[in-house]
């Protein structure tokens, strides 16, 4: 015997949970269900097991999209300080780390917390381990073929993510079920990924692992200041998982490090001071030891200021704001903190998140064709069109 409920979520993740909740509390007859064992096991691990949970600044601006107006409306109806209300309610403590990033103070697991407390409050069901094989669409509505029997629902809800950390359980569910509604999906790439460098620069580069350093990183009209951090497989940190999301393959980007510091004239006048002074001494106090050292020796000037032209101490400036770098790829969906591309937002109407084409069909989330940048944005798509789709359903 098939159960019935007015709406199946499929994906108990931060999209399917406040989804499912918002429905619930309209009286809406729920069901979560998950492939998974545990719920929310993205939130569980996101920012260090802390959550960046939303980021207080998040607008469209921070969104990439073939449509960069498709988020606006799901954003405006559930801004930060919604999400900020609702964890303030539950009494989980909270910071801004930085940039207008939220952490939860203690543990990630608090808003797992809170988004199960609040659905158990709004009646819904939440079944976890289990398989669907089929989302078909009937007379009156949808039957699911699941490892727990068929059920039925007038609405479907996919919430089930992107394909980032396979590892973690993540599918292409999402992509499937619109390919068999014959909907387009826009082609996905990981994103907030590391680069990957090519053997010989990686070589060269080896020294480096492990330092850290402020940096702008620039792709063509895009530019993110943050951390840039070298690794024994590449580049990464906030500023490379940033552009990463611009990259793409054979592109070039242009490191300038330490941006704030005018490099010629900080050497110049070192030179005319106290020519006797390193290169590298010099770098050093504004630079990390390693990278200072790197620089000297890339460009043969392991000698006192003196003995430079200012030329030469210009290139040298030149490049330490102009660094430009072709990276080799990116380590993919294995460490990727998001899928690029996704449900085209073209099939799907902006205030309600539901299919154009499939009344009662609804995408959410990572899965669709939004991806925010890193810093508590992803989470706040995924409240805001989890919350547009449970005020439709
Ligand atoms: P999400 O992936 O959270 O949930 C999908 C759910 O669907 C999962 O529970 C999964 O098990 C289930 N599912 C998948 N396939 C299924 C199938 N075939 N059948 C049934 N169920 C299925 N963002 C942010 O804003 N701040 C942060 O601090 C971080 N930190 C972070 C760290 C790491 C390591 C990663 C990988 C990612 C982040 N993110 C982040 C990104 C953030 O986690 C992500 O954008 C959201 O979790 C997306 O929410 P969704 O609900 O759309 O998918």
């Amino acid at each position: 015997m098939a159960r019935i409920f007015d709406v199946a979520v499929i994906g108990a993740g931060a999209a399917g949970m406040m989804c499912a909740l918002v429905a619930g509390k309209r009286g809406r007859r729920m069901l979560l269900l998950d492939h998974a064992h545990a719920p929310g096991e993205k939130i569980r691990i996101s920012g260090g097991g802390r959550c960046n949970f939303t980021n207080i600044h998040a607008g469209p601006k921070n969104f990439l999209s073939a449509n960069p107006h498709f988020a606006k409306s799901a954003l405006a109806r559930f801004a930060p300080t919604d999400f900020i209300a609702m964890v303030d309610r539950h009494g989980i403590a909270w910071h801004e780390k930085t940039l207008g990033q939220l952490f939860c103070d203690d543990s990630a697991k608090d808003i797992i917390r809170m988004l199960l407390d609040e659905m158990r409050a709004a009646g819904v069901e939440l079944q976890l381990g289990v398989e669907i094989s089929a989302v078909e669409k009937g007379e009156g509505g949808f039957r699911l073929q699941t490892t727990v029997g068929e059920i039925r629902a007038a609405s479907v809800v996919i919430a089930t993510g992107g394909k980032s950390i396979p590892k973690m359980g993540a599918t292409g569910f999402a992509y499937r079920v619109a390919a068999d509604f014959d909907l387009k999906v826009t082609e996905t790439r990981p994103g907030l990924v590391p680069l990957t460098l090519d053997p010989a620069l990686l070589a060269e580069l080896a020294p480096l692992a492990g330092v850290s350093v402020d940096a702008e990183i620039r792709h063509g009209k895009t530019a993110f200041r943050e951390a840039l951090l070298f690794t024994h497989r590449g580049l990464s940190g906030p500023a490379i998982l940033q552009i990463s999301s611009y990259w793409r393959e054979g592109d070039e980007i242009t490191l300038s490090l330490e941006p704030d510091v005018d490099f010629a004239a900080l050497l110049k006048t070192a030179k005319r001071e106290n020519g006797r002074q390193a290169v590298q001494t010099v770098l050093a106090r504004h630079l990390p030891k390693r990278l200072a050292q790197y620089v000297v020796e890339r460009f043969a000037v392991d000698r006192p200021l003196a003995d430079l032209s200012d030329k030469a101490l210009e290139a040298l400036a030149a490049f330490l704001h102009g660094w430009a770098i072709k990276p080799a790829g990116s380590e993919g969906y294995r460490t990727a903190e998001v899928t690029l591309g996704g449900i085209d937002t073209a099939e799907l109407d902006s205030k309600t998140m539901m299919a154009k084409r499939v009344p009662g069909l609804y995408f959410v989330g990572e899965c669709v064709d939004v991806t925010g940048w890193l810093g508590g944005y992803n989470f706040q798509w995924a409240w805001a069109s989890g919350h547009a789709a449970g005020e439709s359903v």
